[in-house]
């Protein structure tokens, strides 16, 4: 596990879509994996203005996020479909035969994880997978006690998640949904490159417990000490509790 510590949370997001312009620019049509969340959205404003800058072809990539709500009405702001398309698709030029986001509203949810799982080997599997950290140490929802083999599924959200993204549903943490889709930790240990970044304060305390405590299924970022090739980018504040 490699770990950049960059003075703060611009230059931390300039790092991670400098890597994710990398790859993209030596694969052609690259399969990415994505995140949502605030931590994300100066990435993806960063890619965005690099790439009207110095095109390396992200409208020609795949890409597949990490999770969605369940219970959304199809048209919510809230939804991670929603997010994507504000943030990256629409200005990227992606389209929705390009993007996968999992579905929180089908009929049999099982059988929708299970086509999603099939549609990421189809692409032939994630070049770059970017992941963000939740207060429960969750990577995607994957939430404490989460199996490190675990697959695309149905979760409940911690009660501290669902009030760590109260923010965006008017501060109620009551009107979080419940549940949520999310790719499994075993799903995202199959990316080929996995970048996680983690910026604030707020963040130092999980971070040090996922990168310098013990491996446990209490926290689900502890499961990237199994993967031969991630990288952790981190501001000076996320990083204060490292030793
Ligand atoms: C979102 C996701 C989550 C977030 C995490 C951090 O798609 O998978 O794991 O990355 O909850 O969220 P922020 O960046 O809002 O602190």
């Amino acid at each position: 596990m490699k770990i950049i510590i960059r003075p703060d949370a611009t230059a931390a997001c300039t790092t991670v879509a400098d890597m994710m312009r990398t790859v993209v620019r030596a694969k052609g049509r690259a399969v990415l994996g994505l995140a949502t969340g605030r931590t994300m959205e100066a990435v993806y404003a960063d890619l965005l203005s690099q790439e009207a800058r110095d095109p390396v072809g992200l409208s020609g990539c795949t890409t597949f996020n990490l999770d969605e709500y369940c219970g959304l009405a199809p048209d919510s702001a809230q939804s991670y479909r929603a997010y994507m398309e504000a943030h990256l698709f629409e200005a990227a030029g992606l389209t929705r035969a390009q993007t996968h986001v999992p579905d929180g509203r089908a009929s049999d949810i099982d059988a929708a994880c299970t086509a999603y799982e099939n549609a990421i080997r189809a692409a032939g599997g994630i070049d770059l997978q970017l992941l963000g950290i939740g207060e429960t140490g969750h990577i995607g929802f994957n939430e404490p006690l989460s199996s490190f083999a675990s697959r695309t599924r149905r979760v409940q959200l911690d009660a501290r998640t669902r009030s760590q993204n109260a923010e965006m549903f008017a501060g109620l943490d009551e009107d979080v949904p419940t549940d949520a889709v999310t790719m499994g930790v075993g799903t995202i240990l199959e990316a080929r490159r996995i970048v996680l970044l983690a910026t604030g304060a707020a963040k130092a305390g999980i971070v040090a417990r996922a990168l310098q405590g013990p491996i446990t299924a209490m926290i689900s970022a502890t499961a990237l000490h199994f993967h031969p090739d991630v990288t952790v980018v981190l501001d000076t504040a996320a990083a204060a509790d490292l030793v």
